[in-house]
């Protein structure tokens, strides 16, 4: 197979407050870019958020038909990101700058290299920049999420084939 390497596989993991919009879009998005590049046996995708409100649910609506209207598919049922986490996973990804905070002190001192912003992936937008919670918007601000999710997790894959040599 294409760009095998025995035993090495990176786990990331995409965290915004719900998880039911924006960390299962890029979840959802990732995984179509991964698939798209044949690097779906070497890089493994999830997703969950920094609070508990919608345990089990499915993505929200709006997000699986944003989605949809582009050919992605959003496996993802919310959970709620725990601290053990931070250990099963290379990359944790915050969807805006409160997620980040909130992963930030959970990690209490430890992993906080492995915690990032996700448009910080994307070298056209500014650095530090968040991706803003739909939830109580309109059907606009679904559409920015998908556009962003795909600008910075294309950085983010090419970041991974270069730094990881996929
Ligand atoms: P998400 O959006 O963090 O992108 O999944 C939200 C979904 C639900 C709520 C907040 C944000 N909520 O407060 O219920």
């Amino acid at each position: 197979m294409q760009n095998e390497r025995p035993g090495m596989t990176i786990q990331l993991c995409f965290v915004c407050l719900g998880n039911i919009c924006r960390s299962p879009t890029a979840e959802g998005v990732m995984l179509h870019l991964i698939e798209q590049r044949g690097l779906s046996h070497c890089i493994k995708v999830d997703s969950a958020g920094t609070g508990g409100y919608h345990l089990g649910e499915p993505a929200d609506p709006r997000s699986v038909q944003a989605a949809r209207r582009r050919g992605v598919h959003l496996p993802s049922r919310a959970r709620q990101f725990e601290k053990s986490d931070f250990k099963r996973f290379d990359y944790i990804l915050a969807m805006d700058s409160s997620n980040l905070q909130a992963l930030e002190r959970l990690a209490a001192g430890q992993h906080l290299g492995k915690i990032h912003l996700l448009r910080d992936f994307d070298a056209q937008s500014a650095r530090g920049s968040s991706v803003p919670d739909p939830y109580y918007g309109g059907d606009r601000g679904f559409e920015e999420v998908l556009d962003q999710c795909f600008e910075a997790c294309q950085g983010l894959l090419q970041h991974l084939i270069q730094q990881h040599q996929l």
